[in-house]
This record gives structure tokens, C-alpha cells and sequence, in this order.
């Protein structure tokens, strides 16, 4: 697996299907366990990102990191980050659909490779592109969709916390929420709660 993993991680750095190719400084494949039990993705790349060949390391990257210490995850363990679009779009405009289409199969190819327990969507873009138009960000964060044999929750986008309180409130508890999921997969006594969630 970790040779598939390597090549796919290769065959993204020398991505050429899309115009981005040509205003990236790097290709962002994405970071973490390759046996994640949580894959998040976000959107695309912005500056930093680009810069480093790293998903979020700017300001999303810290509200995320300050997230999953909050409820005592961190990316370093169990977790991997990606995004829909591994590369960036100028002036960080909203990946439009064409792009989405070229990059996809390689966000499809994480998921099986990685084969998460479940699959966080930050924000509206991602939670489109995974879960469809309907999805909408207010109303249905933090509740657990089961599609195609996975388990997928949206979330805000971290860069939305910054601007909002109660959103930031919010999303703790779907952080929290996302920790007692999770739970439920190493005790084989307990039934998976899925009160909170919609097929
Ligand atoms: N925002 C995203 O959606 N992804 C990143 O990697 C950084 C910021
Ligand atoms: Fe390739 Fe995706 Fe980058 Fe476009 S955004 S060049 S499809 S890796």
C-alpha cells in the first residue's frame, strides 16, 4: 500500500490535467497516517500552502490545529489532511467545477488507499463535491451521512471560525461529537449511534 500511496503522491507533484499546474509553486498532496481513522478535507490550497506543499499550515491551518487539541486529537496521530484541489487557485477563488473533475480521481484514490472510519468534509466546497448540492453547512454540520460503505460528516471551514463565535461553538461540539463517534468502533458492545445521522 505505502508503494501505491508513494506513487499516487508522485503522480500529483507532476499533475499536469488542469490550468493550476501552471500557477502552483507546489502540488499539495496532503499529510498524515496513511492508516488514518479520520481523513478531513478541505478545499484547496491557499498561499502557504502552496509555498510549503503542506494542507492548511496558515491561519485555517492554526484554528484547526487548536480544534483537534481542544478535544485531544492531533494531526500527527490517526488523522489525514487533504483537500478537494491539490493545487492552488490564484487569488484563492472557489475552485471552480472543471478543476474539481480533473483533481478528482486522486482525492478518490486517498480514500480507498487510506480507507478512513470516517471522512470530515470543512466546508461548503467539500461538502458539495462528497455530499452533493443539497448540503448545506448550517443546517446540516456535524450530522453523520453514510455513503458509498463510509461515514461522512461536514464541518465549517476553520477560516469561518475566525469570523464567527457561535460558529466556533458549534463546531467544538461536532468535534466532540466526532470523538464519541469514533469511540464506538474500538467497543464492539456498542452499537454505532447514528442519531445524528441521514442516508
Ligand atoms: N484552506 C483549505 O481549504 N485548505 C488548505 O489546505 C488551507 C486552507
Ligand atoms: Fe492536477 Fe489537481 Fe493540480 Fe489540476 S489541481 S494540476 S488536476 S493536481
Amino acid at each position: 500500500m505505502r508503494e501505491d500511496f508513494e506513487d499516487l503522491r508522485d503522480e500529483v507533484r507532476s499533475c499536469q490535467k488542469c490550468e493550476l499546474h501552471q500557477t502552483r509553486k507546489n502540488a499539495v498532496f496532503g499529510e498524515g497516517d496513511e492508516d488514518a481513522k479520520i481523513l478531513f478535507i478541505g478545499e484547496a490550497p491557499g498561499r502557504q500552502e502552496d509555498e510549503k506543499g503542506v494542507p492548511f499550515v496558515g491561519h485555517s491551518g492554526k484554528v484547526l490545529d487548536r480544534m483537534l487539541a481542544a478535544v485531544g486529537l492531533n494531526r500527527n496521530e490517526g488523522i489525514f489532511i487533504t483537500n478537494i484541489i491539490k493545487c492552488r487557485p490564484p487569488n484563492n477563488i472557489d475552485p471552480i467545477e472543471e478543476h474539481q473533475e480533473a483533481c478528482s480521481r486522486y482525492l478518490k484514490r486517498q480514500i480507498e488507499l487510506i480507507n478512513p472510519q470516517i471522512v470530515i468534509c470543512l466546508g461548503r466546497i467539500a461538502a458539495y463535491n462528497l455530499l452533493g448540492p443539497e448540503y448545506k453547512v448550517t443546517k446540516d454540520h456535524g450530522r453523520i451521512y453514510e455513503k458509498d460503505g463510509m461515514y461522512i460528516m461536514g464541518m465549517y471551514h476553520p477560516a469561518a471560525l475566525l469570523r464567527s463565535n457561535q460558529h466556533k461553538e458549534e463546531a467544538f461540539k461536532d468535534f466532540l461529537f466526532l470523538k464519541e463517534f469514533l469511540k464506538r468502533f474500538d467497543d464492539p458492545d456498542s452499537k454505532i449511534d447514528n442519531s445524528n445521522s441521514k442516508n
